[in-house]
């Protein structure tokens, strides 16, 4: 049972920031209409994430296939001791904090070495990021969370100065990877902007490994993925007033080696239109076309861990699982 005391109540701010109210206009979409305009066809892997998107994203994680987030859960158990350690009592700012779940490995590790305890989960889902708090201040006695509501761009750009005398980023669960390397330099740069001399950041990668373990990981045999993928259609129907049907389309997850990517697609079956009212867009389709929905890069840890440095981070560790499936850098500024 969650019990919520006065106390905690005291602790828990959110902030929903600038912007975010502006993401159901029918002004927004226009990153719909250039995807679905293009040769190639893309869409933006933010459509993923509606409500039943988000749930069927923690479905994956959970999959037998899918072994990101439990061999990263594995790294941040046995290494959040040394993580705080290093890095002295500090604010844990997360991005992409979702359900916070892997996260209590790092807060067990600092509430247990230092007396307070300050977390600022970032997403742009405010429902998923409330519960999460909720919970998290029912089961840690000296939690303080201040939530901010938005996109990573927005929250990095607004994030009031530390209560603390350092901070630690988190960014967990490869997401880069899902970054084209433009978009990851960009990233990288406002990431490390944020940052004040003395500052940490901690980084999820998950690394190169062969074809089948990776192909394997983005086609689960239960179906998950695919239904994860067509969801987006399903996503876009109600958000700007589609009528995708579902059954034109099919989910395929190859590996590019050359790329060091996985590449998901929805291949289309048969040639149709498409329209999406609230964009007055109207998409003809052919059989056998492909829309690019999500790139998943798999990183080298000695290219990564360079491109830090050559940031003007220094590599304070790296800690990988036996198999050397993913990593988990500590970097400061
Ligand atoms: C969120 N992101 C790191 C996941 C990944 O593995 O690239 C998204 C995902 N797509 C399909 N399965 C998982």
């Amino acid at each position: 049972m969650m019990i919520t005391t006065p106390t905690a109540i005291d602790s828990l701010h959110i902030r929903y920031l600038e912007q975010i109210k502006a993401i159901d206009s029918t002004e927004n979409g226009q990153d719909v209409r250039q995807g679905l305009q293009q040769d190639a066809k893309t869409l933006p892997p933010r459509y993923f994430y509606d409500e039943k998107g988000s749930l069927l994203f923690e479905d994956i994680c959970n999959l037998p296939e899918y072994y990101p987030t439990r061999t990263e859960a594995g790294i941040l158990q046995e290494y959040a001791l040394d993580i705080a350690s290093i890095t002295g009592n500090c604010e844990l700012v997360e991005l992409g904090s979702g359900s916070s779940s892997k996260t209590r490995f790092l807060l067990n590790a600092y509430q247990t070495l230092y007396s307070s305890l300050n977390y600022v989960p970032i997403d742009v889902s405010g429902e998923i990021l409330t519960a999460s708090a909720k919970q998290l201040l029912s089961d840690y006695s000296t939690l303080k969370v201040r939530g901010l509501v938005g996109t990573y761009e927005q929250a990095l750009a607004q994030l009031t100065p530390s209560s603390l005398s350092a901070r630690i980023i988190l960014f967990l669960g490869s997401t880069l990877g899902n970054f084209c390397p433009q978009q990851s330099d960009r990233f990288l740069a406002q990431i490390i902007n944020t940052l004040q001399p003395g500052d940490y950041f901690l980084l999820g990668i998950d690394l190169q490994k062969p074809k089948t373990i990776l192909e394997a990981a983005y086609n689960d045999s239960q179906g998950v993925t695919a239904a994860f993928n067509l969801n987006m259609l399903a996503h876009l129907n109600w958000r700007f007033r589609g009528n995708f049907d579902l059954n034109n389309f099919v989910h395929r997850a190859i590996y590019n080696e050359q790329e060091a990517r996985i590449e998901m697609y929805l291949d289309c079956l048969r040639s149709h239109q498409v329209r999406l009212e609230s964009l007055d867009l109207t998409v003809e389709f052919r059989q056998g076309e492909s829309i690019l929905t999500e790139i998943s890069r798999k990183f080298n840890l000695d290219t990564l861990t360079q491109n830090l440095q050559q940031r003007g981070l220094s590599l304070l560790s790296t800690q990988t699982d036996p198999r050397e499936w993913f990593g988990v850098i500590l970097c400061r500024k």
